[in-house]
């Protein structure tokens, strides 16, 4: 077991949390910051809601999302959670990657198209990333056993590859 990986556990856990909070705060904020941008509203605040909106989306939640990402993927291995729970976990983390992309086309679309594309009502955006992300603290902090479910082996066992390094055990 390489020693250095032992301490870098709670390192990635807490990279992965703190991106993931951050991640998920601003998929509640952005449906709410967008339902500003109202073409009523003076040509000043019109390009304040929205420069603060794109930044939001593309400097503070995008990259709050790789990391949380990139950080969940190193514990995988490092946790070596090969266990149904996470790959239930990670089908609704896609699900969450789809709302947090479609969150920016409508970002992308009001900034290129204010007149012509309105917004959604926020409980829309809200209801569809609140499921995922409901569903997956559920799995995370419960992880359920789940071994009704037949998954292929090739998901659950091992198949005789080494990664460059040795994985700490639990
Ligand atoms: C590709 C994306 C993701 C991957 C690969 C991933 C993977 C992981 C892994 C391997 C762990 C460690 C589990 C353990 O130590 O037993 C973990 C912990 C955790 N994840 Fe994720 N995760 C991802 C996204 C998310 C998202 C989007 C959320 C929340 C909405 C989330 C919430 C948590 C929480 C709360 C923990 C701590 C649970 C604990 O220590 O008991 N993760 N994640």
């Amino acid at each position: 077991m390489n020693d250095w990986l032992v301490p870098a556990v709670p390192l990635f856990k807490a990279a992965h949390i703190i991106g993931l909070v951050i991640w998920c705060g601003g998929l509640l904020t952005l449906p709410l910051m967008l339902t500003r941008h109202d073409p009523a509203i003076s040509v000043q605040d019109y390009r304040t809601i929205r420069t603060a909106s794109h930044l939001t989306y593309t400097m503070i939640v995008t990259p709050a999302a790789v990391i949380a990402v990139i950080a969940g993927t190193w514990l995988i291995f490092m946790r070596e959670v090969y266990v149904p729970w996470m790959f239930a976990k990670l089908a609704f983390v896609a699900a969450l990657v789809m709302a947090h992309g479609w969150i920016g086309h409508i970002v992308a679309k009001i900034g290129e198209e204010p007149s012509e594309h309105t917004p959604p009502p926020a409980w829309r955006p809200i209801a569809l990333v609140l499921v995922p992300m409901f569903v997956i603290l559920t799995l995370v902090l419960a992880k359920p056993v789940l071994d009704w479910v037949a998954f292929p082996d090739w998901l659950s066992e091992p198949r005789g590859g080494q990664l460059l390094f040795d994985t700490p055990r639990r």
